[in-house]
């Protein structure tokens, strides 16, 4: 028995591999393009780890997907992999339309391939699990309900449109070809090994670092935040008893205003590592122009995951800040490592002269 993963370099992927090899014996095989999001020092620990193999590889690559299921022959596959950060969406969306559309259905297809030439209970165990976003649900006000399951795709961004699309592929490869698939939309990640381009760890490492602290517009957008080992849990709970075909919101009943979360992560960082002049970090706190077509507000009804499977967050915001913050605090080089040459020219194209 085997679990293939794609994309586990990643931000969510590597957390998730870290967490299953933690929890038992089940080897990973981790297939990452290694793009500028992958890092295969986030599992640096396992390298020589009989359990842990990395391939590098394009989830789009038909003949490598294939010869990697003949060899490993999973029991699932789990679809991490994709372009993730919607401000370069916004600046590109290449490479999106690839991973994330044209990379899907060709994983799907080698898949159903793989999965038509297995016999028995082999078949009828097989599972193909898609990561995906609440944001394929587009924005709401600030009265409406939270997102469920049955809500109507309106996608926004780039970056949303293709995860929908993506999410549409693996819908349809179960209705048509009876693929065994389930779908997890899930709310805004944080917690260790983010890559330093997402609102949190690029707080923590500007305000460490003495730059601006850039909010878009008035931080008044509301976004639901789960702490990473609460999606990998979530995750774990859907392969094992989440139903085909079916489709499961994630979420951290945690809405929070972008300002608020920064503020609370300049407190985190006064109280744990102070600046040499006494000032807080809050005073780093830039406003700057808005992104086109920032989404207002998300928020997740994980209803259905809880009244189904159990499952309900182990972390609430206060304590899942506060182990994010620690861990970046100690691990200083791991941040030094990642924004190297190509991150600090995607910083000067988004932020021009607001972030030096
Ligand atoms: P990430 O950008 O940190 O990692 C993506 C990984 O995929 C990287 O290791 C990258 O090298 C790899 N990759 C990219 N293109 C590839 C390709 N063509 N073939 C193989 N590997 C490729 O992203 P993340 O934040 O870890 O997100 C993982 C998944 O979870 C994504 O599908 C994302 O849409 C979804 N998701 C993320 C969040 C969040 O808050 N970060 C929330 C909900 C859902
Ligand atoms: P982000 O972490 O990029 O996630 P997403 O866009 O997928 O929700 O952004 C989270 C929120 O923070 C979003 O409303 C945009 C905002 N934001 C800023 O205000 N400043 C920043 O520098 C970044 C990266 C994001």
């Amino acid at each position: 028995m085997a679990l293939l993963v794609t994309g586990g370099a990643g931000f969510i992927g590597s957390n998730f591999i870290r967490d299953w090899l933690a929890l038992g014996d089940e080897p990973v095989v981790n297939l990452d393009k290694l793009t500028y999001a992958g890092n295969p020092a986030n599992l640096g620990q396992y390298v020589g780890d009989r359990r842990y193999t990395l391939v590098q590889g394009d989830i789009g690559d038909a003949a490598l997907v294939a010869q990697l299921l003949a060899t490993v022959q999973p029991r699932a596959v789990l679809n991490f992999a994709a372009e993730s950060h919607v401000d370069r969406s916004i600046l590109g969306a290449d490479d999106f339309i690839q991973t994330n559309i044209v990379g899907t259905f060709r994983l799907l297809e080698a898949v159903r391939a793989y999965w038509k030439g297995l016999q028995g209970e082999a078949h009828a165990a097989f599972r193909f699990l898609h990561v995906s976003t609440d944001e394929v649900y587009g924005t709401l006000s600030p009265t409406d309900p939270p997102f469920a399951e049955t809500n109507r795709y309106e996608p926004n961004s780039p970056y949303a449109a293709t995860k929908a699309a993506s999410d549409h592929l693996v819908r349809a490869w179960h209705h048509t070809h009876g693929l065994p698939v389930i779908t997890t939309n899930c709310s805004n990640n944080y917690g260790p090994y983010h890559f330093p381009e997402k609102l949190i760890p690029l707080v923590i490492h500007n305000a460490l670092a003495g730059k601006p602290l850039p909010i878009y517009g008035d931080g008044q957008q509301v976004r639901d935040w789960l702490y990473v080992g609460d999606h990998c849990s979530a995750i774990r709970t859907v392969l094992a008893g989440g139903r085909l075909g079916e489709t499961y919101n994630i979420g951290g009943w945690n809405e929070k205003p972008n300002l608020e979360v920064v503020r609370t992560l300049c407190a985190h960082l006064d109280a744990l590592a102070p600046r040499a002049d006494g000032a807080s970090y809050a005073t780093q706190i830039t406003f700057v122009k808005d992104r086109p077509g920032h989404d207002r507000r998300y928020a997740i009804d994980a209803r259905k995951l809880e009244r189904e499977l159990g499952w309900r967050p182990a972390e609430t915001f206060d304590t899942g800040i506060e182990k994010t913050v620690r861990w970046y605090l100690a691990n200083p080089q791991w941040v030094q490592d990642v924004t190297s040459g190509a991150y600090r020219e995607w910083v000067g194209a988004q932020y021009g002269a607001a972030t030096p």
